[in-house]
């Protein structure tokens, strides 16, 4: 087992650590950015059945949900086609409409996870094209699904899912921007640009791991903390539910995500001096609206955790704690935006003493309802 941590650690850290190889493994052999191609060979006979879509349903327990909210920022902008996120457990026990023909994204991990399995194989004998976005190959999802794009990522080891959701965000993107450019949805320079900025990812994942040392100091300072709140908007909400998702399944300290607008309506209530925020306030169209969300947290003495884009002059000078990363594409930030988080968790768990690899009461695959 050490050797497989190859020196790590953790297995998550290792797997935290490995993502600016995984993503570029996920690419390999997709992404032409040099000449403006995608191919993503293992959606072919579906792949016109998609372009048509009046409606695309994302099927996905966990952090695979999370990734799947991402696509649906990504599919609604770039293809125009309107995207609905659902638990597969909900989904499955509660008479949904579905026609035939409907496009299923499903979305796992392990591809065992039995919610989704069920879900998938509901629409599927209602006359739905299932395509599966699956980490582990040959596993029960992959088989059951129509077609699909296999992550490419490798093992993941460690319960809290890390380079598997790059990984699902980087073919989702990836199957987005080929959809768009195909449907004629995006124009060639901004497909152009989006691939360029895709194939950089790596380089800035690298970047902001670079700045490992910065977030273990927070974490220092939070350890203790007995409840969290996370806030983004756009992008860059799924992002802060997955922040707070992994901290609560590493660290077992109470983490909310929500999307920093919809604070007002209920977890405002919270914040006094004891209550660590974290924004993940990258430069993006809803920065502005960010910013104000920043000052209501400061006025009512909320302790703030920024994760900015680099250069960035004014939240630093409002937060209490800030994290850089390099500035991206607002599409693909969460793919950046996410890595600080993962290590916050993973840092602040490791100084609780916890279980990082293995949490209580969680299993790294869900095989009963
Ligand atoms: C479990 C794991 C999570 C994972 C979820 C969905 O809860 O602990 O990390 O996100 O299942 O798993 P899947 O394999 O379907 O992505």
């Amino acid at each position: 087992e050490e050797l497989e941590k190859g020196g790590y650690e953790h297995f998550m850290l290792k797997e935290i650590f490995e993502q600016p190889n995984s993503i570029a493994d996920s690419m390999r052999g997709r992404l032409d950015a040099a000449n403006g191609t995608l191919t993503l060979g293992g959606i072919y006979e579906y792949s016109q059945a998609l372009i048509n879509a009046r409606r695309i349903i994302v099927l996905a327990c966990g952090t695979s949900w999370h990734s799947g909210l991402v696509a649906e920022y990504l599919f609604e902008e770039y293809c125009r086609i309107p995207v609905e996120v659902e638990y597969a457990s909900e989904f499955r026990y509660r008479n949904p409409v579905i026609h035939e023909g409907d496009i299923v994204i499903a979305i796992s991990q392990s591809g065992e996870t039995a919610d989704t399995l069920a879900a998938i194989e509901l629409a599927k004998s209602k006359g739905a094209i299932i395509l599966g976005i699956v980490n582990v190959v040959g596993s029960s999802i992959s088989r059951v699904t129509h077609e699909g794009a296999y992550l490419h990522t490798g093992p993941e080891i460690g319960v809290a899912s890390t380079k598997a959701f790059t990984g699902q965000l980087s073919v989702l993107t990836m199957i987005a921007l080929s959809v768009a450019h195909k449907k004629g949805t995006i124009t060639q320079t901004r497909y152009k640009e989006l691939l360029v900025e895709l194939a950089r990812i790596p380089a800035k994942i690298k970047e902001v791991l670079d700045n490992n040392a910065v977030v273990e100091e927070i974490a220092e300072r939070f350890k203790d903390a007995k409840n969290f709140i996370y806030l983004g908007r756009g992008y860059n909400f799924p992002v802060a539910l997955e922040g707070a998702l992994k901290l609560k399944e590493i660290s077992y300290i109470h983490a909310e995500g929500y999307p920093a607008a919809e604070m007002k309506h209920g977890p405002i209530a919270l914040i006094d001096e004891e209550m660590p925020v974290v924004f993940i306030a990258t430069r993006d169209s809803s920065y502005d609206k960010v910013v104000s969300n920043i000052q209501e947290v400061k006025a009512r003495k909320g302790v703030v955790i920024a994760v900015v884009t680099k250069g960035d002059a004014l939240i630093p000078a409002l937060a209490d704690y800030i994290i850089e990363v390099p500035p991206c594409e607002e599409a693909l930030m969460p793919l950046i935006s996410v890595i600080p988080l993962q290590l916050l968790s993973y840092h602040i768990a490791v100084m609780r003493g916890c279980n990082v690899d293995q949490p209580r009461n969680l299993a790294k695959s869900v095989t009963v309802e």
